[in-house]
């Protein structure tokens, strides 16, 4: 499959779907599944690149993986190595995960640092932080970085900021860690709340996640676990973000509502009719969209950046003019220039996206450069006169899973070349 699709803009898009499992949810888990040295097997998973990643990594540690269909199976009795290869490591930013798992079950482990989005640097000065907190002895040389940790203890750990990987990478190791370890300024994303019951599910015993203080009381009594992967929040905005530019209708299953607030007031603010069920979200914009005062990315239950990019679209053809500040990374406005070739109105200064609402787009060729990036350049095609070339797909394809059919079954004239 080409890294390019077509786009030929102007249909609305309506229908119904059930929203692909969560990339960020999965991929702990997926770390997770080392820790119990037995059998793991989990629904709804999506089978994107990321995950094929992971089960890479998981498979070089000497698990055995078996996928049908959405059920991803991982035996990890005979995990075998504590040692991630940096072409593995280099592969995505959620490679660091393992860290916690691998020393939870091997008590050493030997990385390199991660790959993932360019999204501005970044780090894992905190991760490391929180191994040092729970005794592990780290050393980083010629780009390595051994993890030591014979002489782990529980602890008291305090985030300098609510980092969704240094709370996972904590979670993972504490659980397998004597005494009671308590995250303060813990991530409270619906993904760390998926992450813990999955652990719980494996015997063992954490509790707060969703909030900022998690308590996690360690055992080394872990037995198999079944589990199902929440659905994909940012994927279910992308989505809603597909029907608001082409004041189209749409109802997607699989998601839980609460998981998705900030994202769905967004859209509200913009004259959207909204409807939330128990596991599904309807939306309809037969008109076209108000522009909002200012939408600002935070750390959960904000308004999450990996929707940001999705904002600056579906904000760049309401009416008026909107801002978006993002907060979290320092350089993820690089789908904004792709924008202004397909004659949006946006200009940015430090962490503003000062969006002036146009009509309708024009189709033009753009690249996309990161994930996110390149899911909002194909909404914006879809809005588009004319046809809309976007290239740079590779990266679509870590995080969405046959994106391009959904989107042609729910009416878009688009074609991956
Ligand atoms: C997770 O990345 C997600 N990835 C990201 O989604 C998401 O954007 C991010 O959380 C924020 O919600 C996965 O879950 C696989 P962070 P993560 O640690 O854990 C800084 C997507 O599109 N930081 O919460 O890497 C960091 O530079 C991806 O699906 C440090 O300074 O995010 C950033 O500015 C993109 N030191 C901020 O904290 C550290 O040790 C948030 O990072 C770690 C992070």
């Amino acid at each position: 499959m080409s890294n390019t699709a077509i786009i030929n803009g102007g249909n609305r898009i309506t229908g119904e779907l059930v929203v692909q499992g969560s990339k960020n949810s999965v991929l702990p888990i997926l770390a997770a599944t080392v820790i119990n040295g037995g059998i793991n097997i989990i629904h709804n998973c999506p089978l994107i690149k990321d995950v094929y990643a992971s089960i890479d990594i998981l498979r070089s540690l000497g698990c055995v993986v078996s996928i049908e269909e959405d059920t991803v199976t991982v035996d990890s009795s005979n995990m075998s190595c504590d040692e991630i290869h940096q072409d593995l490591m280099k592969e995505m930013r959620s490679s660091v995960i393992f860290t916690g798992a691998i020393l939870a079950r091997c008590k050493k482990a030997l990385i390199s640092t991660p790959g993932g989005c360019e999204l501005g640097p970044r780090p894992i000065d905190l991760h490391l932080k929180v191994f040092k907190a729970l005794g592990v002895d780290v050393k980083e040389t010629h780009g390595y970085i051994m993890l030591d940790g014979e002489n782990t203890h529980c602890a008291n750990i305090n985030l300098d900021f609510p980092s969704v990987g240094a709370t996972e990478n904590a979670m993972l190791l504490a659980c397998a860690t004597p005494g009671t370890t308590v995250i303060t300024n813990a991530a409270q994303e619906p993904e760390i709340v998926d992450l813990q019951d999955f652990l719980n599910g494996m015997g063992a015993n954490v509790k707060g996640a969703g909030t900022s203080t998690i308590e996690i009381s360690g055992t080394n009594d872990f037995c198999d676990v079944s589990h199902k992967v929440i659905g994909d929040r940012i994927v279910t905005a992308t989505y809603l973000s597909a029907a608001a530019v082409t004041k189209g209708s749409i109802k997607i299953n699989g998601i839980n509502p609460n998981h998705i607030n900030a994202i769905t007031d967004m859209f509200s603010l913009c004259g959207a009719k909204i409807n939330k069920g128990e596991d599904f979200i309807e939306m309809e914009c037969k008109t076209g969209l108000n522009s909002v005062s200012c939408i600002s990315t935070m750390p959960h239950p904000g308004f999450p950046t990996d929707a940001q990019a999705l904002a600056c679209t579906v904000l760049s053809v309401a009416d008026g003019t909107s801002v978006v500040e993002e907060n979290i990374f320092s350089s993820r406005f690089r789908h904004i220039p792709e924008l202004n070739r397909m004659n949006a109105d946006i200009i940015t200064k430090d962490k503003l996206a000062i969006i002036r609402g146009v009509s309708r787009l024009k189709g033009a060729s753009v690249t996309a450069y990161d994930l996110r990036g390149a899911a909002a350049l194909i909404i914006a095609g879809l809005n588009a006169y004319g046809t809309t070339t976007v290239s740079g797909l590779e990266h679509l394809d870590r995080g969405y899973y046959l994106f391009e059919n959904q989107l042609k079954n729910l009416g878009a004239d688009i074609v991956r070349e």
